[in-house]
């Protein structure tokens, strides 16, 4: 639905260092992986991934400009404008599924592990550079059977990164999907151990967004407009795009190295 809506702020929850959680009431259906346009008047207009799949709808935001820093300061009772749900979301078959997520990736994966609504078939592994980035542990531990944590710096869980513990993880178990989310390099590593193991992934992508519905063209990546075809595409699509995990577009659609 792209008509806008505005929502009033129902809580605020500081999840991490620079990182908030803004809940509202949203009765539009959406499904786990979709993403909402949110308009700030005077400041922008910018995508952000469903990660409450209530009625009452969330976004976890993490600052990095002008936008996310004006959404992080927002409190109860404000209001923002909502357009969407967009995109395409996760389709999660029948099995087993393991879960990779980087930093906010967790944003768009937790709905997913919600939604398959049986702990026992879903794993959890979060990945951080520093142990004070970690996020939405106590919920990912409440929708899995299981939760391993890696971090960079070794100050929790596993020293190393996420993409090791998956390997590590296709090794040991069998699983029939693997939903990723998070920086793109990450995922195009996360692609290659899937591949290795013959396992399928649906990985979620993040690029620069306009307009949000096909229009523009500003989120394009080898021909495919993420906001619309994406931002979920399957092992298959992932393979033939050249310029996943090594090019993006900027504001001004410039392509530029990862
Ligand atoms: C489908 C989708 C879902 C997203 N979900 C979330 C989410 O759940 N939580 C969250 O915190 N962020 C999410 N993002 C990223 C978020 O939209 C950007 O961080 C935001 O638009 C930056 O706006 P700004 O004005 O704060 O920063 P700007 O001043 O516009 O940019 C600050 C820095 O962030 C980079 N940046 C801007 N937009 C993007 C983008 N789309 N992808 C990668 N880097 C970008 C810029 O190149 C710049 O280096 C999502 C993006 C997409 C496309
Ligand atoms: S954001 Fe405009 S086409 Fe995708």
């Amino acid at each position: 639905m792209s008509k806008l809506r505005i929502v009033t702020i129902t809580s605020v929850t500081k999840e991490a260092a620079g990182v908030t959680t803004l809940r509202f009431h949203d009765e539009t259906e959406a499904r786990p992986g979709q993403f909402y346009m949110i308009w700030m008047p005077n400041v922008d207009d910018i995508p952000m991934s469903i990660s409450y799949n209530t009625v009452e709808k969330g976004i976890t935001v993490k600052e990095v400009g002008d936008a996310t820093r004006a959404l992080c300061k927002l409190k109860v009772q404000d209001r923002i404008g909502v357009r969407g749900p967009f995109g395409n979301g996760f389709k999660i078959p029948k099995g087993k599924v393991l879960i990779a997520g980087g930093g906010t990736g967790m944003a768009s994966l937790l709905p997913a592990a919600e939604g398959i609504g049986d702990p026992g078939r879903v794993d959890v592994l979060i990945g951080a550079k520093t142990a004070s980035e970690l996020l939405l542990l106590e919920r990912a531990r409440r929708s899995s059977n299981e939760v391993h944590i890696s971090t960079d710096d070794g100050s929790m869980g596993k020293k190393g990164t996420v993409v090791e513990m998956v390997q590590k993880h296709l090794e040991s178990k069998r699983y029939d999907i693997v939903l990723g989310c998070g920086p793109e390099r990450m995922l195009s590593s996360l692609l290659k151990v899937c591949d290795k193991a013959s396992v399928e992934c649906q990985l979620s992508l993040e690029r620069y967004m306009k307009c949000g519905v096909g229009l523009c063209g500003s989120c394009v990546i080898d021909g495919v407009r993420v906001c619309t075809e994406g931002p979920v595409f399957s092992s298959a699509e992932l393979r033939k795009m050249k310029e996943f995990g090594s090019s993006k577009r900027d504001e001004c659609g410039c392509a530029v190295k990862l």
